[in-house]
């Protein structure tokens, strides 16, 4: 095999409540790449469609990854790699990750799978640090891994799949604004009270064991964010309105999706989620932002080959 197509999905990190600890992958929305073997022994990217990339191999997420890769593994091709995006960066939907990962299952792939999922979420982490200066762990697990996922740890690293109840729908709105995740992440306290540190790690806890039993209602009560959400907000046009409306057409919870400035919320059922896109739509159609709205399933296979 010389030549690979994949699907590479969106992602929704923190959950609300699991700031750097948990995410999901979408299944409707991703990117698409083609990563090609070379015999230069060079990593090239020969296109980017869909948003302004640096074509530099050491600035551009995939080519840092791949580069990684095949120098770790002393490998004498090289590779070309197209980027498709079908969403903007700074959307808050691991659009670098959607990068960073395609590219560890592309060339991992040429390298004949010589490297573990874990080991690949080390080297797409290359990635998220050079897109936004630390190499978080969580838009790159869910892109890699599927479904939810929860980083444990980081040191050493620690990934758990958790369950995902089949019923469960994600309806997203990005606003065509970028908010920059380093800046996204300085505004957060360096430090936080005791109180709320029990109400966030409470709140983990109830996820994992919701989406475990498919309890609906537990998933609900436990997408709250005391941590980033109150500090983030602000970076987001008619955020309050946004969640609320969410809630009043019937979703389980609703929260920013990763550092923003894309809001997501979960429901029980397709037609829930529609709702929220519906009200969604409302709010936004007079606000003069320009905007997108997604209604997917949860991705339950991550990284994808997609044919010919
Ligand atoms: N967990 C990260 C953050 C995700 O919220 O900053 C970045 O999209």
């Amino acid at each position: 095999m010389d030549q690979i197509r994949i699907f590479s999905p969106a992602t929704v990190a923190n959950v609300s409540c699991g700031y750097d600890a948990m995410a999901f992958a979408l299944d409707t929305l991703g990117d698409e790449m083609v990563i090609r073997k070379n015999d230069s022994g060079q990593v090239v990217i020969t296109r980017v469609d869909g948003a302004e990339l640096p074509f530099e191999t050491n600035k551009n997420s995939a080519g840092v990854v791949a580069s990684q890769m095949l120098t770790d593994a002393g490998s004498p091709f090289g590779v070309d790699i197209e980027i498709i995006k079908k969403y903007k960066p700074g959307s808050g939907l691991g659009s670098s990750a959607a990068s960073s990962s395609g590219t560890a299952f592309a060339v991992n792939k040429f390298l004949d799978g010589k490297y573990s999922k874990l080991e690949l979420l080390q080297f797409a982490r290359l990635g998220e640090e050079v897109a936004c200066g630390s190499p978080i762990a969580d838009n790159v697990a869910a892109a890699l891994y599927g479904g939810f996922v929860l980083i444990r740890s980081y040191d050493p690293l620690d990934i758990i799949s958790i369950p995902t109840p089949s019923e469960l729908v994600v309806t997203v709105i990005h606003p065509q604004i970028e908010v920059n995740t380093e800046d996204a992440r300085k505004i957060l306290p360096e430090q936080i009270p005791m109180k709320t540190a029990i109400a966030q790690w409470s709140n983990v806890g109830g996820l994992i064991s919701g989406l475990h039993t498919a309890d609906f209602d537990l998933i609900g009560r436990s997408l709250t964010d005391h941590v980033a959400e109150p500090h983030r907000k602000i970076f987001i046009p008619h955020f309050d309105q946004l969640k609320d409306n969410a809630m009043a057409s019937g979703a389980l919870g609703a929260g920013i999706s990763g550092s923003g400035p894309s809001v997501f919320a979960l429901s029980k059922g397709e037609d829930l989620a529609q709702k929220v896109a519906s009200a969604w739509d409302e709010i936004y159609k007079n606000s003069g932002i320009d905007y997108k709205i997604y209604v997917s399933k949860i991705n339950k296979n991550g990284v994808q080959i997609l044919n010919d």
